[in-house]
């Protein structure tokens, strides 16, 4: 089995100015710095609103911290007549590496379908970023019991026409709604046979190598205290967390956790 370099996101959704995503950085780096935190081990990803990107960034820098910065949305188009939006190549050029692409909250509050979220993932791999699509069913499609169809759909709808080195650099976040924000996380299994699901549908479609390649994170109430037991699915690379993202202690628990487990699986299967 291909060793996969596990991931932990923060999703800052609409929270932190950049006065106080400044402050949770300082502190960020103080504690993984105590901690001797093994940068190589894990690509830790903070994904502030727009706002807020630079001043993460020159801190990060400052602090020669090994974590990378991304966005939580992008724009389909390259420039011209978009009030408001933010295209690809301006947050590549900022130094951002990855995206959030359909996240639930985007997909509710805003005109974000299958189809331009197709050209938004496009976008985001033409500028050299790496695109992290969210999928994940809502109480209704568990509670029928369909929910793995649903999301190898979502998946499928939006991934069917990439080429091979294009679907390598795309990342899943597997975030079932009715776990987003509310503390009722996935079970270990249902995230495991969610990301075995997802990870199945890339052998079908772009065979061995790209399957072995993608990472598949969960997403939905993830935390200190259940990331561990999250990791023991073989298929699940890692995290994209929300709330607990906002706590810097808590966030580098999860980030060392994830380490942790992600090496205690590579022994165990070795
Ligand atoms: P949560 O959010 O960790 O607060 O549930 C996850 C997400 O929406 O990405």
């Amino acid at each position: 089995m291909t060793q996969r370099i596990p991931v932990v996101a923060g999703n800052w959704k609409m929270n932190f100015d950049h006065l106080e995503a400044t402050y949770f950085i300082q502190k960020l780096a103080w504690l993984l710095r105590d901690a001797h935190f093994n940068y190589k081990a894990a690509d830790i990803v903070i994904m502030p609103p727009f706002t807020s990107i630079r001043s993460v960034e020159v801190l990060v820098e400052a602090e020669k911290m090994k974590i990378s910065v991304g966005a939580q949305t992008v724009s389909e188009t390259a420039e011209g007549a978009f009030t408001g939006d933010i295209s690809a190549q301006m947050l590549a050029k900022l130094g951002c590496s990855y995206v959030i692409i359909g996240h639930s909250e985007r997909r509710k509050y805003h005109p974000e379908d299958d189809a331009n979220l197709v050209d938004k993932v496009r976008a985001v791999l033409a500028a050299g970023m790496s695109p992290i699509l969210c999928v994940g069913e809502s109480f209704e499609e568990r509670r029928q019991g369909i929910e793995l169809g649903y999301a190898v759909q979502q998946v499928s709808d939006v991934m069917r026409d990439f080429s091979d080195e294009e679907a390598r650099k795309v990342l899943i976040a597997y975030e079932p709604i009715w776990a987003i924000g509310t503390g009722m996380v996935a079970t270990p299994q249902s995230a495991q046979d969610a990301a075995g699901a997802i990870r199945e549908y890339f052998r079908t479609t772009y065979g061995e190598s790209v399957s072995e390649s993608v990472r598949i994170l969960y997403g939905g109430s993830a935390n200190a205290s259940n990331a561990s037991s999250l990791m023991e699915g073989p298929d699940v690379d890692g995290f994209l967390v929300g709330g607990a993202s906002l706590d810097a202690e808590e966030f580098s628990r999860i980030a060392r956790l994830t380490v942790k487990s992600a090496k205690d699986r590579a022994h165990r299967a070795a």
